[in-house]
């Protein structure tokens, strides 16, 4: 059986309406989850992408690679959790701990090997018709290196899951990290950020490193709070960011 299958038969029970699609090309993974979702089509559905044409990071960067090169794909579903903070650091939380205990977080949804990017996470949120209160349609995209790529252009260097995993493929990758994920987007539903706080702070990179802010202010990284923000000592007191929109790295 293949894993398309397999993660199938092991998310379908619990997800009736859930597809698994595999695809040649496409502009983005994300982009598309989000145009059927702005055209009322709110099914759950992994979309996997062997090349992406305009791969998306956050804050507007994009995230480009060659075929082989990386693994990419999006998980889109209805959602309806009390509270949303946090998702995107549940989402690297669940992906880390299946990729092994050398991948470490880098807030908010980074997940990092030595200072280095194994991959990135993007998530967007869709409004449709038809959700229960409170309830949207959630595209999580995961773009996870395999090889070994060119670090030209990156603000990062790369880090690949071939250096501690050998011969790691599309395939085997997705067979152990499809259905985990799946299940820890439900448990996050259920429990929110609170069940993945402290396997989080297990893994921050950050924590308790010195780190500069994109607006200029440094400080000193001190975890996470309740609700998945980030703490920084600085020198005018603790700060919290919440912002996906201020970048943060180690100095
Ligand atoms: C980041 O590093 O800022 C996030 C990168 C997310 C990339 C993945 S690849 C699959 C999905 N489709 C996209 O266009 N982006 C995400």
């Amino acid at each position: 059986m293949g894993w398309a299958e397999a993660l199938w038969e092991a998310v379908s029970p619990d997800l009736p309406d859930f597809s698994v699609e595999i695809v040649a090309e496409i502009d983005s993974t994300n982009s598309e989850l989000m145009r059927r979702a702005r055209a009322g089509r709110d099914e759950p559905v992994l979309l996997l992408a062997e090349r992406q044409t305009a791969g998306r990071g956050r804050l507007g960067r994009s995230w480009q690679a060659s075929a082989g090169e990386s693994l990419t794909f999006s998980l889109g579903l209805p959602l309806a959790p009390q509270d949303w903070s946090g998702l995107s650091l549940a989402v690297g939380v669940a992906v880390a701990e299946m990729l092994g205990p050398r991948v470490g977080l880098k807030w908010p949804n980074d997940l990092w090997v030595e200072d280095r990017k194994l991959g990135g996470i993007l998530v967007e949120t869709a409004s449709f018709t038809g959700a229960a209160q409170g309830g949207r349609y959630v595209v999580i995209g995961l773009g996870l290196n395999l090889a070994a790529r060119p670090a030209e252009g990156l603000s990062t260097p790369p880090a690949a899951l071939q250096e501690f995993w050998p011969g790691a493929q599309t395939a085997a990758v997705m067979e152990r990290i499809g259905a985990p994920l799946v299940r820890a987007i439900r448990e996050f539903e259920q429990v929110g950020f609170a069940g993945f706080r402290a396997r989080f702070e297990s893994r921050d990179v950050l924590h308790g490193r010195e780190v500069s802010l994109s607006d200029g202010r440094v400080g000193r990284a001190a975890g996470v709070g309740g609700q998945g923000a980030l703490l920084v000592h600085t020198a005018a007191g603790m700060i919290t960011l919440t912002s996906a929109e201020v970048s943060v790295r180690p100095r």
